[in-house]
């Protein structure tokens, strides 16, 4: 008999470990809905980008008021801007290049808390981020994080970059790599750490079924 899966699963990581991999082929296996939580800052970001409003806790903690996020569920989960659907231009170079300097800013990182914590409520959920495990559902019945070495990291992130239509080679998206892994770290709200109870998994040398084979076995649901 198969044990059921958990009803909310955590995945927590740095750029390019393989969260949304992960968690898009568990949803697909058993049903969930995914979101990338990356996308909610990436969506504040193209918006504060869009209306000029800089990377300033004060000035974003006004524009965060005024602005209308929404998360459309399915796998992966869409979002929305003030009624628009942006999901499909969250990897714009403006927005990449700025994120982090946004997703560090208390103010954002409040206005976007309760709209995580809806999703994981409202029914099956993978949410995939940086400090789910930690800060967004530190009672999440189980929590995966992923490691990689940037250089395994930096490796994927330009072949994804390339099937998004944006040219970089490794050594350019090393640096960005390197760049985001340090602000992500180093901020002080949330920074990005393994929760205690996470199940640690090394991606850099393993094939995607190992991943996915380690993380069936630590959630102790049978595969699909
Ligand atoms: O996973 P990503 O590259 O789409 O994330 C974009 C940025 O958002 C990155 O700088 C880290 C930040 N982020 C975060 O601080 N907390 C999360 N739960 C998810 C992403």
């Amino acid at each position: 008999m198969s044990t059921p899966c958990p009803r909310v699963i955590a995945i927590d990581g740095p750029a390019a470990s393989g969260k949304s991999t992960l968690g898009s082929e568990l949803a697909s296996r058993f049903g969930y809905d995914f979101l990338d939580t990356g996308m909610l800052y990436r969506a504040v970001t193209l918006a504060a980008i869009e209306q000029g409003v800089p990377p300033d806790d004060a000035a974003c903690a006004e524009f965060v008021r005024h602005i209308r996020i929404e998360i459309r569920r399915g796998n992966p989960s869409r979002v929305l801007v003030n009624g628009v659907d942006v999901s499909d231009r969250l990897r714009e170079p403006q927005v990449e290049e700025q994120v982090s300097l946004y997703s560090a800013l208390p103010s954002v990182r409040a206005a976007l808390l309760p709209l995580q914590r809806e999703f994981a409520a409202a029914g099956r959920a993978i949410l995939a981020g940086r400090d789910i495990g930690t800060v967004v559902l530190p009672d999440a019945p189980a929590k995966i994080f992923l490691h990689a070495s940037t250089e395994a990291r930096a490796a994927r992130r330009s072949l994804q970059a390339n099937s998004w239509g944006v040219v970089q080679d490794s050594a350019g998206a090393a640096r960005d790599i390197l760049r985001r892994d340090s602000i992500d770290s180093s901020r002080e709200v949330a920074p990005l750490q393994p929760a205690p109870d996470a199940i640690v998994i090394d991606t850099t040398e393993r094939p995607f079924d190992a991943v996915l084979a380690l993380a069936l076995e630590a959630l102790g649901c049978a595969a699909g």
